[in-house]
């Protein structure tokens, strides 16, 4: 049996990978999720397996040393997959500081801490161990030209202090692997959507807005384009790199589904208005006339867009969900989990939207 330590479990990419590998190797597995339960991190997105006897949660944080070191020492792990991260480039724009301490010095950390548990007295390590490093698609920078892909070979060029921090943690694990052959593997993810999400990205921000009657904000022109892929299909990616993936490879995950913002912000009207029911009264907010065109992003990419080539022909992934399927099953979901979107935006929430919107 593979014991998995997944860091950042708590957040919306882990957690819907948890989800998804019980559902997939049922007790098979044992997965340890550690997790600091920042801002982000909620543990209210993993009440279906908190009673599976395979999981543990253990509250800890990847910049402190000692408090992985322990989770390594009491346990045989077998694979780290390492999600914990600072992930809003807004964030990261207004303060850059904890972007580097989580995301490359936390790295750094978990890095070593596997190493020092997995590395034999000759300098080899231990069979069958492996550390995937999740990664994104905007360590590559941004592309003007409509017929550019992301590759693996694509050089870094990253824009924002997010994807400067997540470029630097690449550079380190690949470090690592170069230096020591620590067993490595990075995967480079494009923009997910999705169940637990947090509603400071656009897709459940524009939900939970519209919902409410409020403005929708568009940043600069709106045609800024990102390439969506459903969660679960990142899971799946994530599962068969760590089954299959060539160590010190990086594999990039997306379903060349391009679409520009404003696109996507009308979707979501449309989605709502088809499946809200006359009698909800939520239905009479929802109209075109909320899109506020407001001040841009600073630095804000144009475009990305992923060959994912390389998983395919290695590794057989394809995209299961379409997008057509994936945000109508995505726009029910946050329909039918209004609490579970009111308690994330109560405490906090409040503050940031208001620090973020108010005088754009
Ligand atoms: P998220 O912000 O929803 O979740 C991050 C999680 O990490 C939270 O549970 C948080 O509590 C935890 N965390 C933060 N700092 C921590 C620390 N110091 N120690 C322990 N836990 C900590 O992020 P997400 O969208 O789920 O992204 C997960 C990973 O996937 C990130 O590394 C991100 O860069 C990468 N990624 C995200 C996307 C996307 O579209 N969301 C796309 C590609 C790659
Ligand atoms: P986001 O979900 O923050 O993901 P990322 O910046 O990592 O791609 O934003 C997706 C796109 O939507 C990005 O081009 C910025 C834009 N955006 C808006 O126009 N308005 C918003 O309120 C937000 C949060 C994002």
């Amino acid at each position: 049996m593979k014991t998995y330590l997944v860091t950042g479990g708590a957040g919306f990419i882990g957690s819907n990978f948890i989800h998804y590998m019980f559902r997939k190797h049922g007790n098979d597995i044992r997965i340890i999720n550690v997790d600091a339960l920042t801002y982000a991190g909620n543990l209210g997105n993993l009440k279906d397996v908190e009673g599976i006897e395979n999981y543990t949660f253990v509250k800890a944080d990847i910049r402190n040393k000692e408090e992985i070191e322990k989770v390594f020492k009491d346990n045989d792990i077998d694979y780290v997959v390492n999600f914990a991260a600072e992930s809003h480039v807004d964030r990261s724009i207004v303060n850059p500081e904890i972007f580097v301490e989580t995301n490359v010095l936390g790295t750094l950390i978990m890095l070593n801490c596997a190493k020092d548990a997995w590395e034999q007295e000759d300098g080899s390590f231990k069979e069958g161990k492996k550390f995937l490093h999740v990664s994104t698609d905007e360590v590559y920078g941004s592309l003007d030209n409509l017929t550019d892909f992301f590759y693996e070979t694509t050089p870094y060029s990253p824009h924002s202090p997010y994807s400067a921090s997540k470029a630097s943690s690449d550079f380190l694990v690949k470090a690592y692997v170069d230096t020591y052959k620590f067993p490595a593997v990075i995967t480079n993810c494009s923009n997910n959507y999705g169940p637990y999400q947090f509603p400071e990205k656009l897709i459940p921000l524009i939900i939970n807005n519209a919902l409410q009657g409020k403005e929708l904000p568009v940043y600069g022109d709106g045609k800024n384009i990102r390439d969506w892929l459903y969660v679960d299909d990142h899971c799946k990616g994530i599962d068969m790199v760590l089954e299959g993936g060539r160590i010190g490879e990086k594999y990039n995950i997306g379903g060349h589904n391009e679409k520009q913002n404003i696109e996507i912000i009308h979707i979501i009207l449309d989605t709502l208005k088809e499946i809200l029911p006359d009698s909800d009264p939520r239905k009479a907010n929802v109209s075109e006339e909320l899109i506020r065109f407001v001040a841009d992003r600073k630095g804000h990419d144009r475009r990305y867009a992923i060959a994912p080539d390389k998983i395919k022909a290695e590794l057989g992934w394809e995209p299961e969900t379409f997008f057509a399927e994936g945000i109508k099953k995505t726009v029910k979901w946050y329909l039918e989990n209004q609490e579970w979107m009111t308690e994330v935006t109560s405490g906090d929430y409040q503050k940031y939207y208001d620090k973020m919107y108010s005088d754009r």
